[in-house]
């Protein structure tokens, strides 16, 4: 019998990886000056559990999110916020920031490859202002 192929999820630690990257992330939110004004709450925390929850399905984790928020309909999440070239470059550095506190034992250069792939196409395709 053959084994099920790993996700990417189990290949790079879990749980645990996906919590410091997004704990690390908002940490970079928190202190940017174009990204902290768009988020709406005061309070990060519940922001940071959406995009843990988000990630780990998206890659092959448990499927908490879309239990608790339905289809992601990511875009459509995101039309409240003006989301222009300045505000995409400011996310992907965050999450280019975040990234490279996961250490290489951790995430292999190919998974790093591909996240980075990934962070790319989805972070131009929420632009929704030319400015
Ligand atoms: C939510 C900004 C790109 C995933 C949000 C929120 C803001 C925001 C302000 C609301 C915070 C909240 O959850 O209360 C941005 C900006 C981006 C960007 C400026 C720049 C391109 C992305 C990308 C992804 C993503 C590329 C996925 C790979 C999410 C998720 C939520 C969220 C999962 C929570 C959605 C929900 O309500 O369930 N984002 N975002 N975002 N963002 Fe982004």
């Amino acid at each position: 019998m053959t084994e099920p192929a790993q996700t990417f999820y189990d290949a790079v630690g879990g749980a645990e990886t996906f919590r410091t990257l997004t704990a690390r992330f908002y940490a970079e939110v928190e202190r940017d000056e174009i990204l902290r004004r768009l988020y709406p709450e005061e309070d990060l925390g519940p922001a940071e559990r959406r995009m843990r929850m988000f990630l780990e399905q998206y890659w092959g984790g448990p499927r908490t999110y879309s239990d608790e928020r339905g289809h992601p309909r990511l875009r459509m999440r995101h039309s409240p916020f003006v989301i222009g070239p300045f505000e995409r470059d400011a996310w992907l550095r965050a999450m280019h920031t975040a990234l490279a506190s996961i250490d290489s034992d951790t995430m292999d250069d190919a998974h790093r490859q591909q996240f980075v792939d990934y962070i790319e196409m989805a972070a131009n395709s929420m632009v929704n202002s030319p400015l």
